[in-house]
């Protein structure tokens, strides 16, 4: 390359960028004119990326499938315990069990009852979930394991129609849940929930500014050592001589 010629492009060069700089700065000044916030938000409002397209009508119904508790989302459709039974052999048990009592390290779906206050506790949808939409939600959404959403709303139904037999919630085969009973069904665990509502919490109903510094009159007194919870297990190795060390 000449060096006139590399001149020459290199001028062109720093004319494209004063372009840039002009166009960018037309930009900002524009969203000033207006009363924009700030020139960035300005800028991301009205400059298109010619990035993407807008969602059609079938991807956002595929993404807006949740069910709702007071049944907002539910789909036309019902099936009965007998005919869930039949899917969840198929589908089902082998991850789950033939009772919905987990296979291997695969979840339970049933029992439990009564150890929420346990040490360990188990916590099923017989034992531990507070709602029924949930189940259908969940199992629409993402069973069978490996091949999700390949069920039907009239399966789903029957599905969560069993898996409510095998947790005892309904007792007769013929039961046949459909949109219109499902929010009669109510979960045992239902009022073993509290509603976050920490509006009413104290510090928030007095609208406090927090504490940052010296908040304790009191000077901090340790009232417990880690080793005494007796986490660190016992051994001769040199990390527990370690430990033993710090009193
Ligand atoms: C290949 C094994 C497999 C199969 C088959 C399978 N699941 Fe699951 N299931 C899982 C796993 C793994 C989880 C936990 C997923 C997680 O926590 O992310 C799960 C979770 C669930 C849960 C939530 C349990 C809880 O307490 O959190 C439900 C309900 C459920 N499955 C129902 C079903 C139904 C109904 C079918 C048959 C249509 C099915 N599953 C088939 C593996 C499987």
């Amino acid at each position: 390359m000449s060096k006139s010629l590399k001149r020459a492009s290199t001028g062109l060069a720093l004319l494209l960028a004063a372009g840039f700089a002009f166009g960018a700065n037309a930009a900002f000044d524009g969203g000033a004119a207006e009363g924009s916030a700030s020139p960035a938000e300005a800028t991301a409002s009205e400059t298109s990326f010619g990035l993407g397209r807008p969602a059609t009508e079938e991807e956002i119904a595929a993404w807006d499938v949740d069910v709702s508790p007071n049944g907002d989302g539910l789909p036309e459709g019902s099936g009965t315990v007998v005919e869930g039974e039949e899917i969840f052999n198929a589908q089902c048990a082998i991850c789950h069990g033939d009772f919905g009592e987990g296979r291997d390290r695969w979840p339970a779906l049933s029992g439990g009852e009564d150890t929420l206050t346990a040490m360990r506790p188990v916590k099923t949808i017989g034992s531990y979930w507070p709602y029924l939409s949930t189940v259908y939600d969940y199992v629409h959404r993402a069973m069978p394991f490996g091949n999700a959403q390949s069920l039907s709303d009239d399966e789903v139904y029957a599905l969560t129609a069993y898996i409510l037999f095998l947790n005892f919630i309904v007792e007769d085969e013929d039961f046949e849940l459909s949109k219109a009973n499902f929010t009669e069904i109510e979960m045992p665990n239902a009022g073993g929930f509290e509603p976050d509502d920490r509006v009413e919490e104290g510090h928030y109903r007095a609208d406090a500014d927090p504490c940052m510094s010296d908040c304790k009159p009191e000077p901090v007194v340790i009232t417990m050592r880690a080793r005494v919870l007796d986490v660190t297990p016992d051994s001769n190795s040199e990390e527990s001589e370690v430990d033993s060390s710090v009193d």
